[in-house]
């Protein structure tokens, strides 16, 4: 079973599967469980609904042709916070597909989506009284192929944005499954997609929707009306999502032009945060950012997603945060699989199966638990990004939810009839002795990277949280 239950005793026999008798058991831990099969039939009892729901994602598991072995099974998620981020501003996700990713993510125990909504790249959500936003800003005429030191594009146009009616559904259908939809609208940075759609809110910028990969230099003013704007959006958001926190970004936001500013432009993000903190703080919402609102000092009860490797989580939690782990090294799933040369569009450092089996987030006082990212630049469509995340959510699943010694070959032998299962359901998996020919990408060409260069660009990119 996958993630692996963390007490499984057989008990004997092999019996026919019937409805399960379900119970709530307030003795358990929230979202724990145990589960029976017997001869006196099946029965979970959750510590809440969603202890109920994991027992019977463990029963689905269970069951061979329609038939389970006797097992007493007690177990409990590791973490609070098992998640994974899927970034639908790159490569939109058609309303289906989002639900199928929730579905197959909730069948690993995983508890939260982050949705990555905004980007230079794309803006995928409406907002009230700004229609351009999803009218130019959802749309672009091309897109770049492979990895930007290359320059290739295609000439087709993409583009694609979520009504507030497919949000609900992608919340209820997400709530249903007791995952968590934390939306993201990327601010200050990462902002070219809404300024290409209202230009007043940039600094002069008059193009259109980025086509290339890489990080866009046009960012946000800071003008009252452009404040009002994120405000609004925001206010929008929290209509839409229930999650307690709300994701606003905050990373690789390049401050070149707010340089002719009297303020010191790392300052100008750290009262930028605080403002958009200090608004949801009305709503009853916290932040969520990337380590980089840090710098400076981040919001008091601002949860930061620690990407630029590990360093960042002590720092945020000597700095009193709660934190998710989420080191680009060890779980960005855009990342690499292997070095043949038949992986598709291969960039980032390798990051194989057992590598994000093997990852452990250090401890820290206020961690949160970790997650996974799904960045699309190199996925254009579903099946790419069942390719690049399964197995590894997988492996991922069982670091977040399985407490104890991890095994890779003891892993690996479990996954042989878990891959089955994915099979069954139409996921389209990279297979353990490598990509098939169809999943090359030749005209999309990549950009490895060598583990010890990106270390050594991680160290330097986080030279200024050393100093908080
Ligand atoms: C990130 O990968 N820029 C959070």
């Amino acid at each position: 079973m996958i993630p692996r239950p963390n007490l499984v005793r057989e008990t004997g026999g092999s019996f026919v599967l019937t409805e399960p008798a379900v119970s709530l058991d307030p003795g358990l831990p929230a979202e724990g469980y145990v589960l029976d099969v017997g001869a006196d039939g099946v029965s979970v009892r959750g510590g809440s609904p969603a202890g109920i729901f994991y027992g019977t994602q463990t029963l689905r598991q269970l069951r061979d042709s329609g038939t389970v072995p006797g097992v007493h099974i007690e177990d409990a998620p590791r973490f609070g916070w098992r998640g994974v981020l899927l970034d639908v501003a790159r490569h939109f996700m058609p309303v289906p597909d989002v639900l199928r990713f929730i579905d197959l993510a909730a069948f690993h125990k995983l508890n939260v989506l982050h949705l990555h909504l905004t980007d230079d790249q794309g803006w995928r959500i409406e907002i009230p009284g700004r229609p351009r936003l999803t009218s130019i800003g959802s749309r672009r005429p091309r897109t770049m192929l492979g990895a930007r030191q290359h320059g290739l594009f295609d000439d087709r146009p993409h583009g694609g944005h979520y009504t507030d009616d497919d949000l609900r559904r992608i919340v209820a259908y997400a709530a249903e499954r007791h995952v968590t939809v934390v939306p993201e609208i990327d601010m200050p940075g990462h902002m070219q997609a809404a300024i290409a759609a209202y230009p007043e809110l940039g600094n002069g910028f008059t193009g259109g929707v980025r086509t290339s990969w890489g990080i866009s230099p046009h960012v946000l003013n800071m003008q009252p009306a452009t404040l009002d704007f994120c405000r609004q959006v925001l206010d929008h958001v929290c209509a839409l999502f229930p999650s307690p926190l709300i994701g606003i970004g905050g990373d690789e936001c390049p401050v070149g032009e707010w340089a002719s500013w009297s303020d010191e432009p790392h300052t100008i993000q750290r009262r930028f945060t605080a403002e958009m903190a200090a608004h949801l703080a009305t709503h009853g919402r916290r932040v969520l950012g990337w380590d980089e609102i840090l710098a400076g000092g981040a919001p008091p009860d601002a949860v930061i997603a620690a990407w630029r490797g590990v360093a960042p989580i002590a720092v945020a939690a000597a700095a009193g945060h709660d934190v998710v782990a989420c080191p680009d090294t060890s779980v960005y799933l855009d990342y690499r699989q292997s070095d043949d040369p038949g992986e598709p569009t291969p960039v980032g450092t390798l990051l194989t199966l057992a590598d994000v089996y093997a990852f452990e987030p250090p401890p820290a006082d206020r961690l949160l638990g970790a997650q996974a990212n799904v960045w699309t630049e190199h996925m254009e469509s579903a099946r790419r990004v069942d390719y690049m995340a399964y197995p590894r959510l997988c492996a991922f699943a069982e670091v977040v939810w399985s407490a104890g010694r991890r095994d890779f070959a003891e892993f690996s032998d479990r996954l042989r009839p878990h891959l089955a299962r994915l099979d069954a359901l139409g996921v389209n998996y990279r297979p353990l002795s490598g990509p098939r020919p169809g999943d090359a990408r030749p005209g999309a060409p990549g950009h490895p990277r060598n583990l010890e260069d990106r270390l050594a660009e991680l160290h330097e990119m986080t030279a200024d949280l050393r100093r908080v």
